[in-house]
This record gives C-alpha cells, structure tokens and sequence, in this order.
C-alpha cells in the first residue's frame, strides 16, 4: 500500500514541526508548507532536514499568496492539516486587518483547494478555545492563587455559546465556522479542534503567545516577566505529543469526526495557575523567574479548562502526558538548545 500523505500548513512552526515528526515516523509521506514569518523558526526547519531528509518535503510558502500550491497540495495529499496563522491576541488587537487576512482568508484559501480538486482531502482545523470569550455565564471563584469554576464542573464543553473576544477569537471563530460548514455545505471532510495552552519540545514562545515556553525560556535567560493581572489566571495544558497523536486518530476515524468540533486540551487534570507556575519553576526546576504585575489584558479568560468527553467518547482520545513529566521535558528541550535559543533571544 502506498504511504499516506500529509500536507501541514504552518508546519516549521512549533505544533507544525511535532506533527510533521510524527507522522514520519508513522510512515507518512509529509510536505511541510510555511512561509517562516515565525521568528526563529529556522531551527525546527532544521531539525525535520536532518532527522527526516526523505519523508519531509518542506515549501516556503504562504497560504494567502500561493493558490496554486495549495491546490496541487490538495491534488496530492490525503489530508491537510491546516496550521498557519497568526497566532498572537496582541498583535491581532494591533493588526486585525492583518490578522483577519492571515486566519479567516488564510483558512478560505485552505478549503478553496480543498474543494478546487476531486478528491477532496481531509482538511484538520487548529481553532482556539478563544471562540467562547470569557465565558462570563460561568460562575468563578477566586482562591488564594487560582480561580476556579464555582458550580464545581471540570470543564468547558463544546455547548458553551460562541463568543468571540479580541480580533484573533473572531478571525480564528469565523475560520472555525468555515471549515465546519464546507463539510455540510460542500462535503469536503473538516473537523475542527478548540484547543486550549498547547506546549512541548520546538516551542518558541515570547511574551505575546507561548505562555509556557516563555515563562521558561525568560526565566533561564535571567529575563523579567509581565504577570498580567492577579496571575491566579487558570489554563488547561496539552503535551504536542498528545495532540498529534490525536489528529492521526482523527484521520483514521474521519467517518465518525467528520464536520465536527472537538474541544481539545489538558482537562482537569493538567491544569496551572500563573502563580503555580512561578512556584513549580522555582521548585521542580530549580530557575528563579523575576516578575512584576501589569493590568489585565483584554480578553484574558480566568479560567478556561477544556472538558475533553466528546473527544473520548467519539474518538478514544484522551491525554496521556501528565504536567509535571510534559514541563520537565519542554524544560530539557529548552536546556539542549539553549545556545541557538540565546542568539534568538537576543534584546
Ligand atoms: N500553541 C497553542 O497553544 C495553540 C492553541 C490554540 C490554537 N493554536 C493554533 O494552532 C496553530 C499553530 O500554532 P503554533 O503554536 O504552532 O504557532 P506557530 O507560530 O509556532 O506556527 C505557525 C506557523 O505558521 C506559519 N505561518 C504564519 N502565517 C503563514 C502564512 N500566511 N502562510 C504560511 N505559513 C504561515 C509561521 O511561520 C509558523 O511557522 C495556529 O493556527 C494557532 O492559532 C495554537
């Protein structure tokens, strides 16, 4: 049987270059299609050379200029896994133009391809769980370093009303809306996935996105950090691993996923506040963060945890990395290449 093949938009960028890593060694064909706009990400393109030099085809190009890529794209592969954007709520708030072009007419171009060829493939949608705002309808309460759900659920589920908040929630809603109703609208086969904090090995956070990798990368740079708000601000975090062992099981069971929407994270069980995460850096690996407070930004949510049942339920899928296992090893990956990550770090 021939290998599957892949196609990974944004795929030198940190999910990209993880999911590219995996289904290689799944024996995937992959082709790998970015414009490197991600500062730094030279070195994830630089790995996937070397590590997979026949299995990994890397393209620079741009999901809003290179129609004609896309199309032969999705001519020659059995799915796309749709990952570039703009990734940042702050620049998003900056630049909305911008990021409106980059995630919602970015995502249209994606399944304009997808549509454009016979067989249409797969198209795998990275949405955000930034689509359900601040979930204000949900009771919180404050604790002495983190906020909880009052009513005492484990998380949010995919019932939650949408409500996009900040130009990158609206431009990544409206795109989520998109690929959910080319399945209805043209059958192409979509399935969208509401992520929460993702983080693992290539992640190149900095202070507007990243959140996990930056506290880490500042705080081994001897670099200060802005806590937002009160920092009892609480975030469900998924290992890469685990997320891309999920797209692979998406593809497989395409008959019972196709044109849904799954939210996506650590769930309960791998949840961080801000604060607990200054005490486990300090704690667990031995880095002294230095900090100081700054006012809320908008948007922010107080607690978002992803309440994962339907993804179990529907697809067998659940995560498997714990929090303290999937830190040390974003940690170790940090330490391994900290001279190429000093240089791009540079003020
Ligand atoms: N990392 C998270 O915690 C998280 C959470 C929810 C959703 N997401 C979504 O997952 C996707 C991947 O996120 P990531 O953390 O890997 O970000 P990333 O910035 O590391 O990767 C995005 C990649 O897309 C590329 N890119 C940007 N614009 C492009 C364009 N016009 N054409 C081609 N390539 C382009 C960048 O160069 C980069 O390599 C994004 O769509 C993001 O919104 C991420």
């Amino acid at each position: 049987m021939p290998a599957k093949r892949i196609f990974i938009t944004g795929g030198v960028g940190f999910i990209g270059v993880n999911a590219a890593n995996h289904f290689a060694s799944r024996g995937w064909e992959v082709t790998v299609f970015d414009n490197f706009s991600r500062r730094g990400v030279d070195i994830n393109a630089a790995f996937l050379k070397e590590k997979w030099p026949d299995a990994v085809t890397i393209i620079r190009g741009d999901v809003c200029k290179d129609q004609k890529a896309l199309e032969q794209g999705a001519e020659t592969h059995d799915a796309i896994l749709h990952l570039a954007g703009q990734v940042a709520v702050t620049t998003s708030v900056k630049e909305p133009m911008m990021d409106c072009e980059q995630n919602l007419l970015g995502t249209l171009h994606v399944l304009e391809a997808a549509r454009s060829v016979k067989n249409p493939p797969i198209v795998l949608f990275a949405s955000t769980n930034k689509v359900y705002g601040g979930l204000e309808s949900i009771p919180v309460r404050e604790e002495e370093n983190r906020y909880v759900f009052a009513d005492g659920r484990k998380g949010a589920t995919e019932e939650e009303p949408l409500d996009f908040h900040s130009p990158y929630g609206c431009s990544k809603g409206a795109a989520d809306q998109y690929v959910r109703d080319y399945a209805r609208m043209y059958g192409i086969p979509t399935v969208v996935f509401r992520q929460s904090c993702i983080y693992g090995p290539h992640q190149l956070g900095v202070e507007d996105q990243g959140w996990v990798a930056w506290f880490l990368i500042a705080s081994m740079l001897g670099r200060p950090l802005s806590i937002y708000g009160n920092g009892k601000q609480v975030r469900d975090l998924l290992y890469v691993d685990d997320l891309v062992r999920l797209y692979e099981n998406a593809i497989e069971k395409i008959d019972t996923c196709n044109g849904r929407i799954y939210n996506i994270g650590g769930g309960s069980g791998n949840t961080l506040s801000l604060i607990e995460f200054m005490e486990h850096m300090e704690k667990a690996l031995g880095l002294k963060p230095i900090w100081t407070r700054a006012d809320v930004r908008p948007g922010d949510q107080p607690i978002f945890v992803s309440d994962n049942s339907k993804a179990k339920k529907e697809l067998g899928w659940e995560p498997k990395m714990q929090l303290k296992e999937g830190l040390a090893s974003l940690h170790g990956w940090l330490r391994e290449n900290m001279d190429a990550i000093a240089t791009m770090y540079r003020p």
